[in-house]
């Protein structure tokens, strides 16, 4: 039977990806630095290791036929340990969890790293399939310490129109294209199934806590400094404020590719934010 590895395995979409693939009957291999701390279902066959690491992706690639390949950090290097591994083992399938940045028409930090990401995965000569979706419905967790404090939220990326994704449908559209033919050499840009401003998502929160939240935005400088601190890269982040907050990013309205490719609509963000109320106290 095919063995399929997730990289990013205990984040966000690796998580899901990785519970949906066990519902479907297939053995997973997961991916974490700390396996023990992993907290992944017991079907799935915890490793230790990083994309960051070519030593820990040799083992973790043995056998494994299709892989999501999930980053965080340096992408573009990352990436290039990952195409190396599943070159050498063999592996006839890679879905790369991109960024809908990559279509974005003003260039930034953020699709700068994708694009790097996706070319060298293109180069490799494994089978490819690019996920590349706009912003997830857990980014609104960054607004948890502030509305529990004060029942404020504090907006970094402007207040344009944008249809969020909620990250079980991204890892759904991984999962399929994992597992069904059709999608070797496509590209998706995955949005959900409703065009909000990150006001209209702050009101859906209140209402679903049951209070008045206070909204602003913050001024692109604010948000400038707060990328350097968790960067170090002055200019990238400057690009990517620009670009997230410009109104032509590429996931301004929904598209069809969640539905296309699940045959079911993406979950809208009021879900979310029901099934995650707790975190915001
Ligand atoms: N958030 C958005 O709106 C958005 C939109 C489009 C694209 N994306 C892309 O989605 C990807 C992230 O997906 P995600 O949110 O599901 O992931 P995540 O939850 O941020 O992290 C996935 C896992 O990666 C590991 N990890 C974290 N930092 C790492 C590092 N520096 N080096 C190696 N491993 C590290 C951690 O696992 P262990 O500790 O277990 O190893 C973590 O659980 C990124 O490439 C991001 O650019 C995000």
């Amino acid at each position: 039977m095919s063995m399929f590895l997730v990289t990013g395995a205990t984040g966000k979409v690796g998580r899901e990806a990785v519970g949906r693939l066990l519902a479907l009957g297939h053995p997973v291999r997961a991916l974490s630095r700390t396996p023990g701390e992993a907290g992944l279902p017991r079907g799935a066959e915890v490793v230790a290791g990083s994309p960051a690491d070519p030593d820990s992706l040799k083992a973790a690639f043995d056998g494994v036929s299709a892989a999501l390949v999930v980053l965080s950090g340096d992408v573009g290097g990352q990436a290039a340990h990952v195409a190396a591994a599943a070159r050498a083992a063999g592996t006839s399938r890679l879905v790369l969890l991109s960024s809908g940045g990559v279509e974005h028409p003003l260039p930034h930090g953020i699709a700068r790293e994708h694009r790097a990401a996706e070319v060298v995965i293109e180069e490799c000569g494994v089978p490819w399939t690019f996920l590349r979706p706009g912003p997830f419905h857990a980014n609104t967790s960054w607004w948890a310490s502030t509305v529990r404090e004060s029942g404020a939220v504090r907006c970094w990326i402007g207040n344009n129109p944008g249809a969020p994704i909620d990250e079980y449908d991204i890892a759904s559209a991984a999962v399929v294209a994992l597992t069904e033919n059709g999608h070797r050499g496509k590209s998706y840009l995955l949005t959900g199934p409703q065009t909000l401003t990150s006001q209209e998502q702050a009101r859906i929160l209140g209402e679903v806590l049951g209070r008045e939240l206070e909204f602003s935005v913050a001024p692109p400088e604010e948000v400038v400094e707060v990328f350097t601190r968790i960067t170090g890269d002055r200019a990238a982040a400057e690009s990517d404020v620009a670009a997230l907050r410009s109104p032509e990013v590429p996931w301004a309205r929904p598209t069809s590719a969640v539905r296309d490719l699940t045959g079911r609509e993406p979950r809208p963000y009021r879900q979310w934010a029901v099934e995650n109320a707790a975190l915001f106290g």
